[in-house]
């Protein structure tokens, strides 16, 4: 199963630093117009260095993810801070581990895009509260000329020349979104809630999509794979030079929403 093999160096290669994790908690609570005492449901919570600090707020916090090892990781972080979280394995593409009408927002960060878009439409309106409620999406940014991703780009480039379309976070998002909106949902503008700036090596990308299963977020054969990453590693040694020359990365994490109406 996909993330299952990468619980324990997940953070490593794709966490959000704390103080940013934080930033994203208090962004999202605003955003979402969330008092205290309400309960929020987040899909595909992860390891769980995004959420903790949901935790600290006056929430009541549900979170689930298919992967049991990513949430084993989650439960360590709960148990090590000394907070408690309602923390349940489950699919997605499933019910949704909470009752009818029972939470004020819906949370994902990147992690909706795994899911069909019309699931996650007829659950966010289920579980969601009258008169209504808030989907929140958020995911990292990055400059598009940065080297992750110029290296993404390329990467996801060269396994559609091999027939693998990988999913995508923006036509996931937008697609839900727009279900949603045809239900009356009224878009929140987003919000980047944190920005950082770090040193990538072009290296580190390949060692990335190397030591985990699959690439672009779906399943691809091993042989295709293999081709695949030599191929970028060539294309990226004769782009930058050196694969191992730590250059700037500027990340930030934004938040999408959208009110949806709930008779
Ligand atoms: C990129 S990780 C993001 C984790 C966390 N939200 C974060 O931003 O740090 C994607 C997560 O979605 C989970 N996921 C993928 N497909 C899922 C599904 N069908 N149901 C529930 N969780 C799923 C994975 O197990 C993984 O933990």
């Amino acid at each position: 199963m996909l993330y299952e093999d990468q619980a324990a160096r997940f953070d490593e290669r794709a966490g959000v630093p704390p103080a940013a994790a934080d930033a994203a908690a208090r962004a999202l609570y605003a955003l979402a117009g969330l008092r205290e005492g309400d309960a929020l449901l987040e899909v595909g919570a992860g390891t769980g260095s995004l959420s903790l600090p949901l935790l600290r707020l006056p929430l009541r916090y549900v979170g689930f993810d298919r992967s049991p090892a990513m949430l084993d990781e989650f439960r360590r972080r709960v148990a090590d801070s000394g907070s408690t979280a309602e923390l349940h394995v489950a699919d997605g593409d499933e019910r949704w581990p909470v009752d009818d009408g029972s939470v004020a927002a819906v949370f994902g960060a990147r992690a909706l895009h795994h899911l069909s878009a019309d699931h996650v439409v007829a659950e966010t309106m289920r579980v969601l509260r009258a008169p209504g409620g808030v989907l929140a999406l958020g995911r990292v940014r990055r400059p598009p000329d940065s080297v992750k991703s110029t290296l993404r780009r390329r990467m996801r480039r060269t396994l559609e020349e091999q027939g693998f379309h990988g999913r995508n976070h923006e036509a996931g998002a937008e697609a839900v979104f727009t279900a949603l909106e045809q239900r009356g949902g009224v878009r929140i503008p987003p919000v980047t809630a944190a920005r950082w700036t770090h040193t990538h090596r072009p290296a580190d990308s390949l060692a990335s999509w190397a030591g985990k299963t699959g690439l672009a977020g779906m399943e691809v054969p091993a042989d295709v794979k293999a081709r695949v990453l030599a191929e970028v590693r060539a294309w990226a040694l004769a782009h930058y030079g050196d694969l191992d020359a730590p250059l700037p990365q500027d990340e930030a994490f934004e938040i999408a929403a959208i009110r949806v109406p709930v008779a």
